[in-house]
């Protein structure tokens, strides 16, 4: 049952077509917003209430909210994409509203309903929907970030009493500036991203904010990204920063790490487990040595390493080191074949090029 509905205050000041077309033309990632956004209150005693789309702008908050001292927050992060005829879609919302519940019970939030999460992008893409860019085969989407944090004005440690979900929606071009450049990753031996016990699964902005230090450590060292291991023994394979990763192998299997509760649960990541099979590719969920990474690529074991998210969809993953030594890049300058082609069979889906036939997409 859909508690929530939006009502609509469209702004007296919209970006001009001309603004709107120059901005969508070369939109970057994360830089730009469109006019508008979601809004709801959620309170102890009545529920969620208040939903509405109004202009996009600053919100107002207490310095004291809770969220801005003790990182009481969750996001998720999908797109929308236009067809050729049009219409405009996005991938498996059902998965990523099961997604921001399990993180909104970790981060001790309220719950909200598939139905009105959903509704919530609907209610947005419907009026901003001249930001979503024309199907021309680019890959630019409209990046739409649904968030949840603590507004209640109160600084004793405890779960708020109030709360606000947003979505706000950012038109994008590639994650990654270099086209399909394989990264080079760096193993960060000094910071972990989550332990056991902790954050890890949940998507919540304190697990971004303690991965900083790494990514910052790999950027030090000539890399794009930080490669993240288990925090306890520093010897398996986790995820990125903003992605999970996988390995395709001499015998056909298509490897990922196991989710051992510190790991994200990335809807790529399992969208690709089950592409696998199309691709003839036996898709197993393990734990990774990080010493098989570094043995496989010199032994010819793995062929290919990519890494996947609703940001960056699929990017070919090349060298990768550490303090006092590196290991290869596999797959060639481009990404391997498996990489490129598991990275078409999923964009072929989300833009309408393909046939959906597992009922991935949801008309917004
Ligand atoms: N891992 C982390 C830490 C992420 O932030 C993301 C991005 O959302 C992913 C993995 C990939 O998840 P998804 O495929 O649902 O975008
Ligand atoms: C995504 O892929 O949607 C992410 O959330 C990754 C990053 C931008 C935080």
């Amino acid at each position: 049952m859909s508690a929530l509905s939006f009502t609509v205050q469209r702004r007296q000041d919209p970006a001009s077509d001309e603004r709107r077309a120059e901005i969508l033309a070369n939109p970057g990632f994360g830089v730009h917003f469109t006019d508008h956004m979601v809004t709801a209150t959620w309170t102890k005693d009545g529920g969620w209430a208040d939903g509405r789309v109004s202009a996009y702008g600053p919100i107002q908050l207490m310095p004291s909210a809770a969220v801005l001292h003790y990182a009481q927050e969750i996001f998720e992060g999908m797109k929308a994409y236009r067809h050729a005829d049009g219409s405009v879609w996005t991938f498996r919302p059902e998965a990523n509203a099961a997604r921001m519940q399990r993180s909104a019970r970790r981060l001790a939030l309220p719950e909200l309903g598939e139905e009105d999460f959903v509704a919530s992008l609907k209610a947005l893409v419907e009026v901003d929907q001249a930001w979503v860019p024309e199907a021309d085969g680019s890959e630019a989407s409209l990046y739409l970030r649904p968030f949840m944090y603590a507004s209640e004005a109160f600084l004793g440690v405890r779960p708020a009493n109030v709360v606000t979900y947003s979505v706000i929606a950012s038109p994008a071009g590639p994650y990654f500036s270099g086209g399909l450049k394989p990264v080079t990753l760096w193993i960060s031996q000094h910071y972990a991203r989550a332990g056991v016990g902790g954050t890890g699964s949940a998507k919540c902005g304190g697990n971004y904010a303690s991965s900083l230090a790494g990514q910052l450590e790999g950027i030090e060292n000539g890399c794009d990204q930080a490669v993240f291991l288990d925090s306890a023994s520093q010897e398996y394979i986790e995820e990125l920063g903003g992605m999970n990763l996988f390995f395709v192998t001499k015998d056909g299997q298509l490897v990922t790490p196991e989710l051992t509760g510190s790991i994200l649960e990335g809807i790529t990541r399992s969208s690709i487990l089950e592409l696998a099979k199309d691709e003839g590719l036996e898709p197993v969920e393990r734990r990774i040595p990080i010493q098989e990474w570094k043995d496989g690529v010199a032994s010819g074991d793995i062929l290919e390493i990519f890494a996947c998210g609703t940001a960056a969809v699929v990017t070919p993953v090349g060298e990768l080191r550490w303090e006092g030594g590196t290991a290869p890049a596999v797959g060639g300058a481009e990404g391997g074949e498996v990489t490129r082609s598991i990275r078409s069979r999923l964009l072929d889906i989300q833009y309408g090029r393909a046939e959906d036939s597992r009922g991935w997409l949801t008309r917004l």
